[in-house]
């Protein structure tokens, strides 16, 4: 709603020009924005004001859930998946609003909503409220590591994040003539120079937590779900509260969740054909489209070398060691 947009923050912008730059090059390699580092972290500058102005004022409730993850990591499916989820009784999953509308529109982005004026569309979610965030752990407000609401956290081999991101950042820049090469995007991303990178820490700190807290925070791998897809849906359903009942197993609910958002369904919805995801205050146009394209696990085999997948595991299992996570 119109009304419920305000001017986008700028306070902290003096703050974020003392900020280490993301490297000039001929060719851009991330999407439209300068990402700066802070706290060792790759923010866009853009979402790096939502987050500033996030953690100074939002309040969250025990009935949160947020949905966390890595850029390309399969976030729009969890999305899907846990919106239909909490939605089943209240909307009939043959008119749903999936049908109709991108899961990006249905579960909002706390840290553009921030960045972009529009924190109030936050509070006029109904409870209990679903949104998502790509911050690393450390960089979420205190209100909602302190409290009691939920934090659903999906990762995936950091190998088909590098190449997904890679296809998206192509299909933003206008095609690979656009933009860095795909070594250079491979060397950036093995440095951590994308979007909320380093990526190996993002997944590292919400394991940890996940670990001391499993209570608090679900954490999901893409692989295991593509594989298993209706026992993590029970499990997300019970975990976000709202388990399938028997007389709903019986009548197969779980399975018709899981075929609603299977990415063959969603991206046959017109509305996931064409249509940008409007975002005020941006040059960026991101189409809805863009968010699926073919989600299967080991597409690097068709884009890296084996030197070059061998180098990113090698970086990935020395930075999970001792942590009892595996790729
Ligand atoms: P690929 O580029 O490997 O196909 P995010 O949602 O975090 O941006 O992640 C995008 C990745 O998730 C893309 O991976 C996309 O195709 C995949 N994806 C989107 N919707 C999906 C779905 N319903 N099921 C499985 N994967 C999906």
């Amino acid at each position: 709603n119109i009304h419920l947009i305000e001017k986008p923050p700028h306070e902290h912008d003096a703050l974020i020009a003392t900020l280490p730059h993301e490297p000039v090059y001929e060719r851009p390699f991330s999407i439209g924005h300068p990402l700066r580092l802070y706290k060792g972290v790759w923010i866009a500058e853009k979402m790096l004001r939502g987050t500033l102005v996030m953690q100074q004022c939002f309040k969250s409730c025990p009935t949160d859930i947020f949905l966390a993850s890595f850029p390309k990591s399969g976030t729009t499916w969890l999305k899907a998946m846990a919106f239909s989820t909490l939605t089943r009784t209240k909307c009939s999953l043959d008119k749903h609003p999936l049908l109709t509308h991108n899961p990006h529109q249905c579960v909002p982005y706390m840290e553009l909503q921030f960045a972009t004026g529009r924190r109030q569309i936050i509070d006029v979610i109904p409870s209990p409220r679903l949104m998502s965030t790509h911050l690393p752990y450390f960089l979420l407000p205190d209100s909602i590591k302190e409290s009691s609401c939920r934090i659903v956290y999906i990762w995936r081999d950091p190998k088909d994040v590098l190449i997904s991101a890679w296809h998206f950042a192509q299909k933003i820049l206008g095609g690979p003539d656009k933009m860095a090469t795909f070594d250079q995007f491979y060397e950036f991303f093995c440095q951590g120079l994308y979007s909320f990178g380093p990526i190996w820490n993002h997944i590292l700190e919400y394991w940890e937590e996940s670990k001391r807290r499993p209570e608090k925070i679900l954490f999901l791998k893409y692989e295991n779900i593509l594989q298993e897809p209706v026992k993590y849906a029970k499990q997300l359903a019970h975990f976000i509260g709202c388990p399938f009942s028997e007389s709903e197993e019986n009548q197969h609910v779980v399975e018709q969740i899981v075929e609603l958002c299977s990415i063959k369904k969603m991206k046959d919805f017109d509305v996931n054909k064409d249509g940008d995801l409007v975002t005020s205050s941006t040059n960026v146009h991101i189409s809805k489209a863009y968010f699926f394209r073919k989600g299967e696990v080991g597409d690097w085999k068709s884009h890296m070398t084996q030197e070059m997948a061998e180098r990113l595991d090698t970086l990935i299992k020395e930075k999970f060691e001792g942590s009892g996570l595996q790729i």
